[in-house]
């Protein structure tokens, strides 16, 4: 068994745990509908979390119906917001709460407190936020009330089959304003947190071992963190070391996350591989004969690395979301002793929704797993699909090609991958350079070694095949991923020669990429974009002074609006407040002129226009062009005719990013 440890199930209350993973609160925005119960895809979804592995599972519960109608600014358009006053609902979740038994693992409610109509207890809105309803303090006197609605709340879920209650603490740990003066307010963590543990005992009380608490912290927050707090709120390591030992009687399992927003959604930019100080605090608290589980989250789905932690004694558990998401035979493969084959997560936060100006409503998907949230409907549409094993050319050995090469061997064919170049990787060439990209990295190393080792795959590298030599090898079907390049915008005078190729001195960003070494330390990039601004980034960490021109009015103006929790950072401001930060604002060497149009390129002087239509110019040892990739359509059709089956698919195709590449290459595979 090479992942003992990580298999090896846990008792807990009355309950078995599976396995050492569980899945926080974390669903998918687009799963559910205007349903007032659990939407047929959300069931699925979760139902396939538990066959995936996943040994507990958390739910939203949300039980306002209000939420939804609210605008764009809180979840309500996409949240999951069940109505439990309606007992219809209720068979529902006992459904849900069924399917998940199944697959032999269990369900938690991850729970808001219960309140008398009208009441909080410190007076704030409900739901959160400035378009919550405004809500009177609940008195002293009338505190035990919202014990009792709490706890009948959970009877309620038991009844239906859930197993556990989950609630996010750190909200209370939070220093904030508030205006009670009795000992359910005060500095101490105790008074903080009274409330809370009085709910916990109380529940306690009620069922004992059969109902399990999971309680979610970060293992510090920033001073002045958070949109209600200000200097002097956050909460150290020291405050929450002392809730777990005034929670130690009441909480079974702690999730720890990692110190803020930004970090508790980690990416390649926040986090270092292998790195996890909440496993260090894990493995304080369990020194200290802590009796509660720890369970920490952020980044992981390594099979090794968790295993690894486990048998180091470090923590009891982990949590994964995305790690669940990015590949669903998670479960299988760890089972089979195959971590190295489990597909890596890139850590880009889209499964947690992309909403760009232009693109509303929020859509959450995955980048690397294109079933993902396709459980509930993914039987319907391939059920007429039918595979005879055929002879497949696929045409370039980028991360389409590559991906849709395994899924076409997966599905029977014999393939051949045929790539121009030497080497296998396509634009994913990149993140062997930027040091904030090594989740991209390993996923670019993970296809590379699947397709090698895929004996169903043949690789011709530095071979570009005509369109003859796939009718006369006998091939039966094309799946050509000839890809983008980048382009040389026509709009700026001096940069291409007439055949529209850069002139001597100008580089698109991806050619500047492996030639950093050979730049100069003063840079232009004209484009600011994400990828102009990755760029500029990768260059300002290898000490070079960029400046990035933008006609649009910011930055990053096509990075998902959850940049903020992507590749943001927490920045103190002077007046002590800590703020999620774009992550290009860290650098003092990059700096951005937005609202500017570039006209001419001359050498190495750069003439742009203001929004004024004055003119300015700007001089550095190199300009780099950021302007947008052309995709390579009619190489691809030249494909067209020589098979009976053709699919151009991926950024010949106008993809664009991983996530429509992967759909591209499952999808067609499967028509095959
Ligand atoms: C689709 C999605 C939805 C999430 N929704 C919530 C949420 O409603 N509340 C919350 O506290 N965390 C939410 N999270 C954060 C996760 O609970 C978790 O902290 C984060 O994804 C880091 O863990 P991971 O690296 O294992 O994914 C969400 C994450 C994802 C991917
Ligand atoms: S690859 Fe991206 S979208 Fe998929 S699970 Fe990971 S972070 Fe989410």
């Amino acid at each position: 068994m090479k992942y003992k440890h990580l298999l090896t199930p846990l008792k807990v209350g009355n309950k078995i745990i599976k396995n050492r993973m569980s899945y926080p609160n974390a669903s998918p925005h687009f799963l559910q509908g205007p349903e007032d119960y659990p939407a047929e895809g959300y069931r699925a979804f979760v139902s396939n979390l538990a066959r995936n592995g996943a040994a507990i599972i958390d739910l939203a519960e949300w039980d306002n119906p209000d939420q939804r109608k609210g605008p764009m600014d809180m979840d309500m358009t996409h949240m999951q917001s069940f109505d439990m006053t309606n007992p219809a609902v209720h068979n529902y979740q006992a459904q849900l709460a069924e399917e998940v038994h199944f697959f032999d693992s269990k369900v938690f409610v991850s729970m808001q407190e219960k309140m008398p109509a009208g009441y909080s207890m410190d007076g704030g809105r409900f739901p959160m936020g400035p378009n919550g309803k405004p809500t009177e303090i609940l008195p002293t006197e009338r505190v035990k009330e919202a014990v009792d609605l709490c706890v009948e709340a959970c009877r309620t879920y038991k009844l239906l089959g859930f197993d556990g209650l989950t609630v996010r603490v750190d909200n209370e740990l939070i220093k904030k304003p508030n205006p009670r003066t009795d000992m359910y307010s005060g500095d101490s963590i105790e008074n903080r947190t009274r409330f809370t543990h009085e709910w916990f005992a109380a529940v306690k009380k009620a069922f004992g071992g059969d109902f399990l608490i999971k309680a979610v912290i970060a293992w510090e927050q920033p001073d002045g963190y958070g949109p209600f707090t200000r200097p002097g709120g956050g909460y150290t390591e020291k405050e929450a070391e002392e809730f777990i030992e005034l929670f130690d009687d009441v909480v079974d399992i702690l999730e720890i996350r990692e110190s803020d927003v930004c970090k508790s959604h980690p990416t390649g930019y926040t986090m270092k591989e292998d790195v996890h100080p909440a496993v260090d605090f894990a493995a304080k608290m369990k020194a200290k004969g802590v009796k509660m589980l720890m369970a920490p989250i952020g980044g992981f789905q390594s099979p090794d690395e968790m295993e690894k932690i486990l048998a180091e004694g470090k923590c009891d558990m982990f949590v994964l979301a995305r790690g669940f998401m990015a590949d669903y035979d998670l479960g299988d493969k760890i089972k089979k002793g195959l971590g190295e084959d489990v597909v890596p997560c890139i850590k880009c936060n889209k499964c947690h929704g992309t909403i760009l100006p232009e693109h509303e409503p929020w859509i959450s998907v995955c980048s690397v797993n294109p079933l993902m949230g396709k459980s509930g409907k993914i039987h319907r549409m391939t059920a007429n699909l039918t595979h005879e094993p055929k002879k497949v050319a696929v045409i370039g050995g980028g991360p389409t090609g590559m991906r849709a090469a395994l899924y076409a061997a997966g599905l029977g064919h014999d393939v051949t991958i045929f790539e121009k170049t030497d080497s296998l990787g396509g634009q994913l060439f990149h993140s062997d350079y930027f040091s904030f990209k090594w989740p991209v990295k390993n996923y670019k190393n993970w296809l590379i070694r699947e397709v090698q080792k895929n004996d169903k795959i043949k690789i011709l590298l530095n071979t570009e095949p005509s369109p003859s030599d796939i009718e006369k090898g006998g091939f039966e079907a094309v799946l050509a991923a000839t890809g983008a390049k980048a382009s040389l915008p026509k709009s700026i005078e001096g940069i291409a020669d007439e055949n529209g190729n850069a002139k001597e001195g100008v580089y698109t960003c991806l050619d500047a990429i492996p030639k950093e070494k050979e730049l100069g330390k003063d840079i232009v990039i004209c484009g600011g974009s994400e990828v102009g601004m990755e760029t500029a980034m990768f260059l300002c960490e290898n000490g070079h002074n960029v400046t990035v021109l933008t006609r649009q009015n910011e930055l990053g103006h096509n990075c998902s609006k959850l940049h903020y929790i992507t590749m943001a950072w927490i920045k103190i401001t002077d007046d002590g407040r800590a703020v999620e930060s774009p992550a290009w604002e860290k650098y003092e060497n990059l700096k951005g002129i937005v609202s500017v149009t570039t006209k001419k390129v001359d050498g190495n002087t750069v003439y742009y226009e203001d929004a004024d239509g004055n003119e300015h110019k700007i001089t550095a040892d190199n300009v780099l062009i950021c302007g947008g990739m052309k995709p390579l359509t009619d190489e691809a059709l030249s494909y067209a005719a020589s098979t009976p089956e053709f699919y151009a698919i991926g950024d010949c195709n106008g993809a664009g990013n991983l996530q429509i590449c992967n759909e591209h290459a499952y999808s067609r595979a499967m028509l095959i």
